[in-house]
């Protein structure tokens, strides 16, 4: 019997998350008349996808020359050749027709002289398959991209009558005994109400794990809720150990300040007032890619170049720019830096280090979202009635590391993919299949064990020795002897998740209960992202080892599998997709364009 009355809903889909990525999937499956539920945490306008700034990635040419093989290109090389081609085509090509739909829903981009959406230069966007100049390929709506995309997907998601659960947290997923996934378990955060959503479809879209590690752009909610219910599930998680660090987070408050300011002509100096990219990445300089602009930046400091009193960080200077452009196309970043790092961008330069940013891994999908459990016999084998979308997701376009707006672009044209997916698969005429109540009972039962426990260590305490030990030793370069280090204290630190002491035994607003449930799934995330980082021996996009500094196409062009059960991780591994979707015979990419090769900007 459930240690908790709930209430059933039954659904063709739910959605779980209602970021960017979630909202486009819930508008898409409720544009088909799919009856769709959007379970989540936040409200959500309040969403992460509301601080994206700098923009989103497509070829549309508004501002020159550009070719969705060039998008494709870039995204290969800027994945260190470790995404699925397959996929990376599919981003590509879909991406101008998914913005398009994003500006007829109503997104108030903003416009070029001519009346069309306005582009700037992004990070690793180029043209001529990387031999020509930067490309202006990342649609924006001033610097605040990401708020302008949430609130259009979520007026037109209610205008076709998808139906929102806002403010309830996701326990834990309902699987059938034979493998499928029916449905999830949740709590109402203001009333203490349990409710279980019976669906033949759920859409993981909870976005990423930054809050594993002390210092990120991340919201607070990014726990990754969605890969720890899916690691509890026993599934894997995919290349988790792929952290991406954003060259410009602001000193100490580790706020965003996006890399449209300098694609908008911002540029880098250290204590000798030096552009110091200039030496780093000759051709691309500061529009170099993250991981490379990040590594810049930490070599920088550690030879003794960093600015501050304590050497430890590095100038962004925009006051070269004319206050107009600063005005119209940086408005949020000038107030952030006033608000967080009291300098006027007209004036001073931004004192900012690389600030964990993003997750490359996550759950395995196919390019349709559909979750993937792979076999040896199967590597594609796929999860029944599992999509995952967004950052919780590795579809995996990204690979070993993201360009600067694929982002966006990866949740809207996955969002949308997925939408399209359940379209063929989900049949509304069906009955939803029974709950299984077994399953329903041990997420309560976790639920309940929690509320009521009685250890020795407050939740607070425990998350910020897993954040401070993910910041030193899964950070921007990494050794095997302090990465082993990592594994062992993570190690111990999951572990004593055994012994948590809940204080507060309230259903009702209870955010020490909602922190520990968020804790649980931060720390899967982190034991899957060190322990696949530790075993990883070479060097490849956001994974920089300093005692295998080589990339090794041979060995480790290969997706990184991790089960994780409690503190204990299970690696394998999975072949990279190397073919893309079309043949250069049906208008696709010429595979020797994109075959490996040295990654230099
Ligand atoms: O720098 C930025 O505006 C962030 C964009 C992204 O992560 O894609």
């Amino acid at each position: 019997m459930a240690a908790y009355e709930y209430e059933t809903h039954d659904y063709d889909v739910v959605v779980v998350g209602a970021g960017g990525a979630g909202l486009r999937a819930t508008l898409g499956m409720a544009e088909q008349g799919l009856r769709t539920a959007c379970v989540t945490k936040v409200f959500p306008t309040r969403s992460h996808t509301v601080a994206a700034q700098g923009g989103i990635a497509a070829s549309l040419s508004n501002m020159g020359p550009d070719h969705w093989q060039w998008h494709m290109y870039d995204t290969v090389k800027g994945s260190d050749w470790l995404g699925d081609t397959d996929a990376m085509e599919y981003l590509a090509r879909e991406a101008p027709k998914a913005v398009y739909e994003l500006e007829h829903y109503g997104v108030p981009f903003s416009r070029t002289e001519e009346g069309t959406i306005y582009q700037r230069p992004f990070g690793g966007h180029t043209t001529e398959f990387g031999e020509g100049p930067a490309v202006q390929r990342t649609c924006a709506a001033a610097d605040r991209t990401g708020h302008a995309i949430l609130h259009t997907l979520y007026g037109q998601s209610l205008k076709n009558n998808a139906e929102f659960y806002v403010e309830y947290f996701a326990i834990d997923l309902v699987m059938s005994d034979d493998g499928a996934c029916t449905g999830v378990v949740c709590w109402k955060l203001d009333d203490g109400t349990m409710h279980v959503f019976n669906a033949k479809m759920v859409v993981l879209a909870t976005g990423g794990y930054g809050r594993a590690y002390f210092s990120a752009t991340s919201a607070h909610t990014c726990t990754g809720d969605g890969n720890g219910m899916v690691a509890r599930a026993g599934l894997p998680l995919q290349d988790m150990e792929f952290v991406q660090f954003h060259p410009t987070g602001i000193y100490g408050a580790g706020c965003l300040i996006t890399e449209g300011a300098r694609g908008e002509g911002g540029y880098l100096t250290n204590s000798e007032g030096e552009r110091f990219m200039e030496r780093y990445a000759p051709q691309y300089k500061d529009l170099a890619p993250r991981d490379y602009v990040s590594r810049s930046m930490t070599m920088e400091i550690r030879e003794g170049r960093g600015v501050g009193p304590e050497g430890d960080h590095i100038h962004l200077n925009l006051s070269h720019l004319p206050s107009e452009a600063l005005q119209l196309r940086l408005p949020g970043i000038s107030e952030s830096a006033r608000i967080f790092a009291g300098v006027d961008v007209t004036k001073e330069p931004i004192p900012v280090l690389p600030t964990v940013h993003y997750n490359m891994g996550g759950i395995p999908t196919n390019y349709w979202g559909e979750v993937l459990s792979p076999t040896k016999s199967d590597p594609n084998a796929i999860v029944p009635g599992l999509m995952a979308v967004g950052e919780a997701a590795c579809a995996s376009v990204h690979g070993a590391n993201r360009l600067g707006s694929n982002s966006l672009i990866d949740l809207v044209v996955f969002g949308r993919a997925a939408a399209i997916r359940a379209g063929k698969v989900v049949d509304p005429e069906a009955t939803n299949a029974p709950l299984n109540t077994a399953s329903v009972d041990k997420a309560f039962d976790r639920f309940d064990g929690l509320r009521h426990a009685k250890g020795t260590v407050p939740t607070a305490e425990l998350r910020l020795e897993m954040q401070k030990t993910m910041q030193s030793d899964a950070a921007v370069f990494r050794a095997s002897k302090t990465l082993a280090e990592g594994v062992e204290k993570m190690t111990a630190i999951a572990g004593k998740v055994d012994d948590l002491s809940v204080t507060d035994r309230s259903l009702v607003w209870n955010s020490d209960l909602m922190e520990t449930l968020e804790l649980t799934n931060l720390m899967p995330n982190a034991m899957a992202t060190i322990v696949g980082a530790e075993a990883r021996h070479e060097s490849r996009g956001a994974h920089a080892h300093e005692d295998h500094p080589k990339r090794d196409d041979k060995k480790w062009r290969v997706h990184t599998i991790a089960h994780v059960d409690g503190s204990k991780v299970t690696l394998s591994y999975r072949d990279v997709i190397k073919d893309p979707l079309t043949t250069e015979k049906e208008g696709g990419i010429a595979i020797k364009k994109i075959e490996p090769k040295e990654r230099t900007f």
